[in-house]
């Protein structure tokens, strides 16, 4: 079941956060719903009502131009009829203007993110209220975002420039957004840190005190890039060097103060890569698409239940349910 975003982070607020993570391929989506279910191996597998989280589907304007965007609708609208337990939103990850039009057209997202961050703070009201004003008109929810993370957000590359609190309380009661997005110490990829490096706690408790009461805020560049698959890549060829993310014992504290939707991409390129290498260098005579697509569908289920569990999410699907049902209701 297609739900919002915002649906999802009534029930999650101050308690957990919801995984958002990216897809571009057949694989990446089989491989999450069967993670975001319990069941790593096989559709056929029951739900494991302990594991099974609501989680957020997000496609980025790369994710829509590597075939034919077509392609993502048809994927998900299948995987919503093998998997009729899932419930989840489908987001439009780092739009521009013209694409959250194009997304909010589609009849098939049920939220869209504007990045208008690189613009000054006036621009980037103008363009999220102008998306508000038209998602709103169809029941679709935006996220917006505010302040700069470092390394790259797809073509635009930003300098970290963390959240002002006072800006954001003007951002959000001027733009109407529903979640926001705020910079608080991390970016993009697979190179986060030098050394270690925690989240601005300091920042998101300023946050907290000063945005509208249950706020959603939103965490982008959120892998936590573990060292265990780094070296995995590595020993089966790859060269990822210095490589670091996220601790994922930060992501409950800061679900605690209001980060309800944690974003995760990098993470399960890496559990790509890793099994993709690994399968053709034990196996040189192979050249079978199955035959790493397969370990990597079951690897990246694996994976997305145990991130599900570090942010609190795991085991919280059937609650999601009788929440929605009573909204419903009411
Ligand atoms: O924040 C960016 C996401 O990781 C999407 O990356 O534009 O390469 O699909 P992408
Ligand atoms: P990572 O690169 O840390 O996975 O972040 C993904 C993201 O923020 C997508 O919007
Ligand atoms: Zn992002």
């Amino acid at each position: 079941m297609i739900v919002t975003t915002n649906d999802l982070f009534r029930h999650a607020y101050g308690k957990y956060a919801v995984g958002a993570y990216n897809i571009n391929n057949l694989e990446q989506t089989v491989g999450l719903f069967r993670g975001n279910l319990g069941k790593a191996a096989k559709n056929e597998d029951p739900v494991n009502p302990d594991l099974a989280a609501p989680f957020i589907i997000q496609i980025s304007r790369g994710s829509r131009g590597y075939t034919d965007k077509r392609f993502l609708e048809a994927m998900i609208r299948t995987a919503e009829e093998v998997f009729p337990d899932a419930i989840f939103a489908v987001h439009l990850d780092h739009g521009t203007e013209d694409t959250c039009y194009d997304a909010i057209e589609s009849g098939f997202y049920s939220s869209v993110m504007i990045d208008a961050s690189h613009h000054p703070l006036a621009e980037n009201i103008a363009i999220t209220r102008r998306v508000v004003d038209r998602a709103h008109d169809k029941g679709i929810v935006v996220e917006a975002e505010l302040g700069q993370l470092g390394g790259v957000e797809e073509d635009v590359v930003g300098s970290v420039c963390l959240t002002k609190p006072d800006e954001a309380v003007e951002f959000v009661a001027k733009s109407g957004c529903d979640s926001l997005a705020v910079a608080i110490g991390t970016s993009h990829g697979a190179y986060k840190f030098k050394g270690k490096q925690s989240l601005h706690f300091d920042v998101l408790e300023q946050l907290l005190k000063v945005l509208p009461k249950r706020f959603p805020m939103v965490m982008h560049g959120s892998s936590s890039v573990p060292r265990e698959w780094v070296e995995r890549i590595n020993k089966a060829g790859g060269k990822l060097k210095d490589a670091t993310g996220v601790s994922e014992d930060q992501y409950l504290p800061a679900a605690k103060m209001g980060v309800c939707k944690v974003n995760i991409d990098t993470d399960g390129r890496l559990v790509w890569c890793a099994i993709y290498r690994e399968t053709f260098r034990d196996k040189p005579e192979d050249f079978d698409p199955r035959t790493p697509g397969k370990p990597f569908m079951q690897a990246y289920a694996e994976y997305i239940a145990h991130k599900n569990q570090m942010l609190g999410s795991a085991g919280q699907l059937p609650s999601v349910r009788e929440s929605l049902k009573a909204a419903a209701t009411t």
